[in-house]
């Protein structure tokens, strides 16, 4: 999926996706050795495994992220790649990955699987956290109510895996799961305009189909407005987050 990101947002506005990552950082068990940090963002999370004693390179596809990962952290390595189409030169001990595969289009799963394995040595880990099944639910079902009220449909290619689902193409790429779950994870957003910034930065897809930007602002407010009753607790915009989260190991 061709995301145009705002780094400069993303970094100020959204670094909970980051701060919630450090979790599943604690789900690493190799104390250091070689690793990538796939769909590396800011590379907030590559210094967090730099500093947990890795040797890592932040792999990434997009060039506004690139250049923010490398500016906030003068010293590491940043690469562009595709996390459905990389090779590296070395194999290396740990691949982690926070907040990236729900934007990989489903059917290309079964390949960014065989270049992660591919590219860790034997015995090597490889743990991940995405969007599971019923990410922001809420969210996208008001959208999707709204949309149809103005003509349109609510169309989204984010992957948000179940447990059942994923666990057997991540075997099936060669891995063992030693550790998958599916959880929720109500999130707090960023000020009083929260929710519809989130729906600003994130669902730039779904909006796709609509070209008049005055009607686009109609329909957020429509369904920030809808979902004040529930997502809007004690002065604080929440999203109805769900993650998959998996520790798998090639063996
Ligand atoms: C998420 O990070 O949970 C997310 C990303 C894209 C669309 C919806 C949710």
């Amino acid at each position: 999926m061709n995301i145009k990101w705002n780094a400069d947002k993303y970094t100020s506005d959204f670094s909970f996706v980051h701060k919630h990552g450090l979790g599943v950082t604690e789900l690493i068990e190799k104390q250091g050795g070689t690793a990538v940090d796939l769909g590396c963002g800011n590379g907030a999370l590559t210094k967090v495994l730099h500093d947990k004693g890795f040797d890592v390179i932040g792999l990434d596809a997009s060039d506004e992220m690139l250049e923010k990962a490398k500016e906030n952290n003068p010293g590491l390595e940043f690469r562009k790649a595709d996390a459905t189409d990389f090779r590296l030169e070395k194999p290396v001990d740990l691949i982690f990955s926070n907040a990236v595969f729900h934007w990989i289009d489903r059917e290309k799963h079964p390949q960014m699987l065989k270049c992660v394995y591919d590219a860790l040595n034997f015995g090597g880990e490889f743990v991940f956290e995405f969007g599971g099944r019923g990410n922001a639910h809420k969210i996208h079902s008001e959208l999707a109510k709204v949309f149809a009220k103005h003509g349109y449909e609510y169309k989204t290619k984010y992957y948000f895996a179940g447990v059942g689902d994923y666990a057997p193409l991540v075997e099936q790429a060669g891995f063992t799961v030693r550790y998958a779950a599916l959880f929720d994870r109500q999130t707090e957003l960023v000020g009083e305009n929260g929710l519809e910034e989130w729906i600003r930065m994130f669902l730039q897809f779904p909006f796709s189909v609509i070209k008049d930007s005055a009607e686009a602002d109609e329909i957020i407010a429509e369904a920030v407005d809808e979902l004040k009753s529930e997502l809007y607790i004690n002065g604080k915009w929440y999203a109805d987050y769900m993650r998959i989260r998996m520790r798998a190991v090639k063996d």
